[in-house]
Parts: structure tokens; C-alpha cells; sequence
């Protein structure tokens, strides 16, 4: 198996690659955000890509998602892990958490959000009714539970459009949607991965409490986002690198998992 990671704030590089090496993709969407590096972790092959570019200089709303998952499709990868960061909405989803969401709400307007459009394309409606992979998901857990990491496993992500980040009023609304986390860039992201039926996970990093939450009551302090986001990478990329070398031996399915 070789699996796909795509980086987000906070990741935009993956250190504990061995010999990497950087590749300019093409495709007919356009340009991806950055080159992918291929490498390895202990012997098992991966691809990293930086979704904001590895500058970090393409806001959510500028990435081109489609030539994103186009490139690591013709990688020829098996999956892909994302790796969001994120603000909690429901209570236990405080400063630092680390979810696996298990559904969408989009909030998103205006992205490119299919690869079948244009002249010629047939309109083509992919299922969606469980956007993320259970299979993914259950190894993301199990290699999470192996280094005794603790990884809440289901939430509902929001996905807004940004860049800016959401009113409180705009979070209380969420809430009653039945959100659980809210982010940028989840959307169109998986549903794009659907449609090349690439499975695709999250690991969703809570960066802050959002907008009208907890701390955040009176406003979402960036500089308090910057920390937490540093130290819950230390152990994303321990879930991570344990995750990819778990990806060498084929997983027994785990039954529960959507
Ligand atoms: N809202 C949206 N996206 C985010 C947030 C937030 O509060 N924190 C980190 N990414």
C-alpha cells in the first residue's frame, strides 16, 4: 500500500521522510499546490503534498483541489490522509484534540468542486452519504492506539469558506447543524477524492475553540492557534509515521467502522 498525505497549517513539511525527493506535476486542472515529495518511512513508500503550498502562501479558498487529488491520483496512491487543522465546536473538542471525523456540512461557495464538468463531461453524481473511508479511518485509529494516542473517533466537520474565520453567530448556527469541528479546506477536497474513488481520511488537529466558544468568547486569539498547533504536530506525525508503517501489512478489517 502506498498512502498519500496531504499537509495542512502547521505541516507543510514532512521531516521524518527518508531520501526525498521532489516532483513538478502537471495536470489538466492546473497546477497542484506545490511539488509532491515522495519518500519513505521506515522502507514504505509515501507522498507528501503541502496543501497550502509549501510557503504556506495559497489561503483555502486559492487551492486548486482538483489538480491537488488529480496529482496524487496519477501518483498512484491507495489513499489519501489529510491533515486539517481545525476549531471545536463541541465541548470535548477543546484546544489540542485530535478527531477523525465522520461526516461533512458544506458551507463552501464558489470552489471548484467537480471533475466532471465541460464540454463532452457527463454529469456524473458519485455517492457521498459517507464521505470519509472506514478503512482509513479504522488504521488512523489503530495506529493512533498502538502509541497510545488518544483520537476522537466521529465528529462532524464544517466547512466554511473563509479566509476569514466565522462569526459567533455563524458557529451557534453550526452547532444546531450538528457540527462538531470547523474547518476550511475539508470541502471540496473529499469530494473530489470520491469521484476519482480515492479513499480519503481526515486527521483533524483542534487548533482553538471557535468563534463565541470558550476562550474564543470574546475573540480567537491567533497567537494562542500557533502553539497548540506546533505541539499537536510533534504528535500527528508520530500517528503518522506509525500509520504508514502499519500501511505494509494489510489490516484485517475492523468491523464498527464507517
Ligand atoms: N475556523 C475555521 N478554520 C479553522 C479554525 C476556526 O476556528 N481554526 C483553525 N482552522
Amino acid at each position: 500500500m502506498k498512502f498519500a498525505i496531504i499537509g495542512g497549517s502547521g505541516l507543510a513539511r514532512l521531516a521524518e521522510l527518508d531520501n526525498p525527493r521532489r516532483q513538478v506535476v502537471r495536470t489538466p486542472w492546473g497546477d497542484p499546490s506545490g511539488p509532491l515529495t515522495h519518500g519513505s518511512i521506515d522502507g514504505v513508500d509515501l507522498v507528501f503534498l503541502a496543501r497550502h503550498g509549501y510557503g504556506h502562501t495559497l489561503a483555502p479558498h486559492e487551492i486548486n483541489y482538483r489538480a491537488n487529488l488529480w496529482a496524487l491520483h496519477q501518483a498512484g496512491v491507495d489513499g489519501v490522509v489529510s491533515v486539517a487543522t481545525v476549531g471545536g465546536i463541541r465541548e470535548d473538542f477543546g484546544p489540542g484534540a485530535l478527531v477523525l471525523p465522520d461526516q461533512i456540512i458544506d458551507y463552501t461557495t464558489g470552489r471548484c468542486c467537480t471533475f466532471f464538468e465541460g464540454p463532452g463531461q457527463p454529469v456524473v453524481h458519485v455517492d457521498f452519504t459517507w464521505p470519509y473511508d472506514a478503512g482509513l479511518r479504522a488504521r488512523l485509529a489503530q495506529a493512533a492506539a498502538q502509541i497510545g494516542e488518544t483520537l476522537a473517533d466521529a465528529g462532524t466537520y464544517g466547512c466554511t469558506q473563509g479566509p476569514r474565520l466565522e462569526t459567533a453567530a455563524e458557529i451557534r448556527r453550526m452547532q444546531r447543524d450538528g457540527c462538531d469541528l470547523v474547518g476550511m479546506t475539508g470541502m471540496p477536497e473529499a469530494a473530489l477524492a470520491r469521484e476519482l474513488e480515492l479513499p480519503y481520511a481526515a486527521l483533524a488537529v483542534v487548533a482553538n475553540h471557535a468563534a463565541g466558544l470558550g476562550d474564543s468568547s470574546g475573540a480567537v486569539s491567533l497567537d494562542a492557534i500557533t502553539a497548540v498547533v506546533e505541539q499537536a504536530m510533534v504528535r500527528v506525525r508520530a500517528i503518522l509515521a506509525e500509520f504508514v508503517r502499519r500501511g505494509a501489512a494489510p489490516q484485517p478489517w475492523a468491523p464498527g467502522w464507517r
